[in-house]
């Protein structure tokens, strides 16, 4: 045992329940999975649960289908009891690319109106943020982001900055995919409110690693992913839309849930489709597979069990624990924020002094840990650590460890 490790604050008996927790976790026992970032692993309760949906239909797939249903409708309203959400206001959708997509794609655009958005944004909903520039003649503008931040002001700073008159939507990471960085959307929600803007948020990292309040953002719309930190099936996410601004969504594809009428007003004022909230029409475009929906519940209730809180701060302790070990080496440049309110699980380093080796291969090949490493030698090649409930502080050890054969040239 290091010393940094005996001098951490935790005690065996804590260990042993994470242990316990950990061992009903899908992955391969002898490998350390640190990429909760990019997909969780399957609880096998969650496996079972799956398993379960897709058995059920075959038996009759015709007859079977409103089980399914019902395992989807049972899904959303835990997923909306977790998040804070009513359950009417939320679209279950394939993952955060379609939730983004359904809002990018499903509002109405005049050539010239902007776009506000960070440096920081994923890849791919960067992409379809120029595509909407091609498309529609919308400006997208990038407020900078210092990586890391001192204080989550500066991020509001940036965007306050770079608001114009055209801007009609901020979108935002809640958690940025680079460094784990954590915005301060309710912050930002009212800047964008104060300007008459909307926000989207691009939640793919934030259910499941930290507990969320939907009503209480007050965001416009929020798409997150349950493939991620909630350890949900592959394929699952979801796009919440307030009230008030469901009616801007334009359906990105038409099946069912569709009234030639248009939407209508329910006696409570709510918008319906078909007698259904409008929502849930931006679910069930044409036939797919629903197992993995229902499957949501038991990921929502094996994440009550334990506890939102509880979850958020042992991915806390197992990072922090790594961000002191990593500094410890001299050899790595934190990126993530030191800051509280700005990191949870994911911490990204600079890793020096590394030849052209091929880190994240290396890694695996040899040592069985999974980590993304992109970039360079020089400056320094990126590595992204996510620490999950399953994860633990020998995996952390051993891979400083490993990092530091592989640099010495002794691997
Ligand atoms: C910030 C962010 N947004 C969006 C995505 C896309 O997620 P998905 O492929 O599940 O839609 C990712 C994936 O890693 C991400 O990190």
């Amino acid at each position: 045992m290091s010393d940094a490790k005996k001098v951490w604050p935790t005690t065996n008996k804590a260990e042993a329940y994470w242990r316990d927790i950990a061992a009903g976790f899908m992955h391969a026992p002898d490998e350390s999975y640190l990429n909760t970032g990019s997909w969780g692993v399957l609880h096998r309760s969650v496996f079972d649960s799956l398993v379960k949906g897709l058995e059920e239909l075959e038996g009759n797939p015709t007859r079977n289908r409103g089980r399914q249903i019902a395992r989807l409708n049972q899904a959303r309203r835990d997923l909306g009891a977790f998040l804070n959400a009513a359950p009417a206001d939320l679209a279950l959708t394939t993952n955060v690319t379609i939730a983004i997509n359904q809002v990018i794609h499903g509002l109405d655009w005049q050539p010239g109106d902007e776009i506000l958005t960070s440096d920081q944004e994923y890849g791919a909903i960067d992409n379809c943020l120029h595509h909407a520039e091609r498309r529609y003649g919308v400006v997208v503008q990038r407020a900078p982001i210092s990586i890391p931040p001192a204080e989550p002001e500066q991020i509001v700073d940036s965007f306050r900055r770079a608001l114009t008159t055209r801007t009609r939507l901020l979108l935002v990471s809640h958690v940025t995919s680079p460094s784990g960085l954590i915005t301060p959307i309710k912050e930002l929600a009212e800047l964008a409110h104060a300007h008459g803007a909307m926000i989207v948020v691009d939640g793919a990292h934030a259910p499941g690693q930290i507990p969320l309040d939907l009503t209480y953002y007050g965001c416009d719309f929020y798409g997150g992913n349950c493939h991620k930190w909630l350890c949900a099936p592959k394929g699952t996410g979801f796009l919440h839309a307030q009230p008030p601004v469901q009616d801007k969504l334009h359906p990105i594809a038409v099946s069912h849930g569709y009234d030639k009428d248009g939407p209508k007003r329910n006696d409570a004022g709510a918008l319906c489709i078909n007698g259904q909230p409008f929502m849930w029409q931006l679910t069930s475009i044409g036939t797919r597979e629903m197992s993995c929906f229902g499957a949501v519940a038991e990921a929502v209730a094996l994440q009550n069990e334990i506890g939102k809180e509880q979850i958020a701060a042992r991915g806390r302790q197992l990072a922090g624990y790594l961000r002191q070990r990593m500094a410890e080496t001299g050899w790595v440049e934190p990126l993530s924020s030191p800051h509280p309110d700005l990191a949870n699980s994911i911490s990204t380093f600079r890793l020096k002094g590394f030849g052209a080796a091929n880190l994240g291969q290396l890694l695996y090949d040899k040592y069985r840990i999974t980590t993304p490493v992109w970039g360079e030698a020089e400056p320094g090649y990126t590595q992204r650590v996510s620490t999950h409930i399953y994860n633990n502080f020998g995996e952390i050890d051993r891979m400083i460890a490993a990092l530091d054969e592989i640099r010495t040239g002794r691997d």
